[in-house]
């Protein structure tokens, strides 16, 4: 495609304001994100109805950045593309909704976009040049699952979480150790520091054959031993139970890879902006001769140049659009 194609990417799932301009299928003309963190910080997670009052107030002031940054106007978009799913519904109607405006008022196409696959497609902003088939470890906030992409719009799921997400579990485990949310991190600095042989805390699930994860009993093991062990240094507590997650999700992932005969696995989401995970996966997948590959670490949080990606390709691929009736769906699968 020659001609600019310009999408407008819209995400509010769940506390972060983002919106993004792409031309073409990868090519990100500018992408701003905003965090509600701070906002959310006191209460130890995210409030769902201060999260919707927030994006309603952020969201127009963003796009109207966006286009300024760019040099760009409303006239000039082709496709507007907004994730309608999972996370939380108030959240997720305030982005879909301002998204379905625009799209109807410049009678321009719509297509709503599932987050988790927004997530996979920050792979391709980062390698536009790597097609599948490849193993993806999606590792967030809200989700820990392990999908084969056979071809983009193509997945099968192999495992997942049976409990908490991986990502749920290092701010929960940061609550314990006394860190704002979102915790990962923090986690991951404090680690660095620290001995991960220090405290030996559970594998969960790692000796099983299947490929779920469960996360919930290693956050109680954290608990009781930071009950048992008040002074233990924080740094060894981070660092033994980062080394636990990532033990779990390196075995698990690069097991999935192999089982299913491929040699690259690509890991999307919050938690792969994780330098421990990073460097460990990146490391035993060279040894077992599987690449890994992890997007850039701005395109691993939530943005909208991701939703942007998975919109423009099913639309400028595939030329599908989604009805202005779409609703949103909270508890959307792969
Ligand atoms: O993908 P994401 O921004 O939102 C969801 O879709 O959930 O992921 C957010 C999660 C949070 O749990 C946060 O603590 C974690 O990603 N995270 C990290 C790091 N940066 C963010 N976890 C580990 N290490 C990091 N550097
Ligand atoms: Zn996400």
């Amino acid at each position: 495609m020659t001609s600019p194609f310009y999408s407008l990417g819209i995400e509010t799932s769940c506390d972060e304001t983002a919106v993004a301009l792409l031309d073409g299928e990868t090519d990100v003309i500018a992408s701003l994100v905003y965090s509600q963190a701070q906002i959310h910080a006191p209460y130890g997670g995210v409030v769902p109805e201060i999260a919707s009052r927030d994006h309603l107030r952020k969201l127009p002031v963003l796009v109207r950045d966006l286009l300024g940054q760019s040099g760009r106007s409303l006239l000039d978009l082709s496709l507007v593309a907004a994730t309608f799913g999972p996370g939380l519904v108030g959240p997720l109607l305030v982005g879909l909704s301002y998204g379905k405006g625009v799209a109807f008022g410049l009678e321009l196409p719509f297509i709503g976009v599932n987050h988790l696959e927004g997530h996979l497609f920050a792979h391709r902003l980062s390698y536009p040049e790597v097609f599948p088939p490849f193993m993806a470890l999606i590792v967030s906030g809200g989700h820990t699952l392990l999908v084969k992409v056979t071809a983009f719009g193509t997945y099968q799921t192999i495992g997942e979480t049976v409990d908490d997400a991986a990502g749920e579990e290092l701010d929960k485990v940061g609550k314990l150790l006394g860190i704002a949310y979102p915790a990962g991190a923090e986690i991951d600095r404090l680690a660095a520091q620290g001995d991960p042989t220090a405290i030996a805390f559970p594998r969960p699930l790692s000796d099983s054959p299947g490929f779920d994860f469960s996360f919930s009993g290693l956050k109680t093991a954290v608990l009781y031993y930071l009950k048992r062990h008040a002074r233990e240094r924080r740094e060894d507590v981070a660092a033994s139970f980062l080394a636990s997650v990532v033990d779990v999700l390196t075995q698990k992932a690069l097991a999935a890879t192999r089982r299913h005969r491929l040699d690259r696995l690509v890991v999307v989401g919050g938690v792969a902006a994780n330098q421990h995970l990073r460097t460990r996966l990146t490391g035993d997948g060279a040894a077992r001769g599987i690449e890994v590959l992890f997007p850039e670490q701005r395109y691993c949080t939530d943005n909208a140049a991701m939703i942007a990606a998975a919109g423009a390709f099913h639309h400028i691929a595939r030329g599908e659009t989604s009805p202005l009736s779409l609703a949103a769906v909270p508890s959307l699968h792969l």
